[in-house]
């Protein structure tokens, strides 16, 4: 059966760790894994901006002896010009994978079910589960490996309902850690997804918690992260984001009240005085660009663990 990563709960808690400590393989020794030699190809396609992503994919793919295709969505236009169904078709004869950012969750969910390889979820509106691998990659390296992860402590602040927060709700979850969630009450997670997340700290030993005081999630963490108040496809205005999200801003006094180590997480692109102050993004407790390399290894790993299943 073909293995898919559309969300951070494709992975088992064991499979995760698997993946996890393959990456930091792969950190060490960049070109230990050859799946993609030949080269075969990996499709990487975007319909919405990226920076992180595409870099990072492009890199490992060529890294793990493959060759990236990468395909601006606005050319493609899947769903407009052809259906998912139809370019899943397509794609599936002629690569070996495929990295999608989209915007839906049942597009990406409609791609894995046609393309007969493995689709990857590179962001939609609901989640962002390469993003909170490589930064369980980078809580794993700060705290001293993977056996770490279990009891952990991360703070989440901002908005509550975005990708980043229900990717670090199941894959944190997954991890094994208590994932605490700051976010004003008409931002609440998915319901179904904190469902989920439950579920899965019944068999790891984690939790999850959601507030809408910043005080209570940050109190003894040990890592603390946030993300853009406005996500890519978002409408909120930047007024409504300041009035909602404006209470939940990462700043000194918030990491004052965490672990004296603990470490600062954003995935990026961040806005310095809105969700997050220059003074912490920008401060020694921050690991924003260990964050971001860790994109590169975490993504590969998981292409050689999908890759070597199917
Ligand atoms: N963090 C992240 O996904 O970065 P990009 O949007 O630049 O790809």
């Amino acid at each position: 059966m073909t293995r898919h990563f559309l969300r951070d709960d494709d992975l088992a808690p064991a499979e995760q760790r698997e993946v996890l400590e393959l990456a930091l393989r792969l950190k060490a020794d960049r070109f230990a894994a050859r799946p993609l030699e030949g080269p075969r190809a990996v499709a990487v396609l975007f319909d919405k901006p990226t920076l992180r992503t595409q870099v990072s994919f492009t890199v490992g793919i060529a890294e793990l002896g493959g060759f990236p295709v990468v395909v601006d969505g606005r050319l493609a236009k899947i769903g407009e010009r052809e259906s998912v169904a139809d370019t899943a078709h397509v794609l599936g004869r002629q690569v070996a994978a495929v990295v999608w950012r989209t915007y839906a969750q049942s597009r990406l969910e409609e791609m894995a079910s046609a393309a007969g390889v493995p689709v990857v979820n590179a962001l939609t509106d609901d989640f962002h589960p390469c993003q909170v691998l490589a930064d369980l990659l980078t809580v794993a390296e700060q705290r001293g490996g993977t056996d770490a992860l279990p009891g952990t402590v991360l703070a989440y602040t901002g908005d509550g309902a975005n990708n980043m927060a229900h990717s670090y709700l199941l894959g944190g979850a997954t991890a094994g850690l208590h994932v605490r969630v700051a976010t004003p009450r008409e931002r609440a997670p998915r319901a179904d997804v904190l469902e989920r997340a439950r579920q899965i700290t019944a068999s790891t030993g984690g939790s999850v918690h959601v507030t809408d005081s910043l005080a209570e999630a940050v109190a003894g963490a040990h890592v603390l992260a946030t993300d853009t108040w406005v996500s890519m496809g978002d409408s909120t205005e930047a007024a409504e984001a300041e009035r909602l999200f404006g209470p939940f801003r990462l700043d000194a006094a918030a990491l004052a009240k965490a672990c004296d180590d603990a470490v600062v997480l954003h995935c990026l692109p961040a806005y310095r005085g809105k969700e997050i102050t220059a003074e912490v993004i920008d401060g020694p407790q921050s690991v924003v660009f260990d964050e971001a390399e860790n994109r590169l290894h975490a993504q590969k790993a998981l292409l050689t663990f999908l890759l070597e299943r199917t």
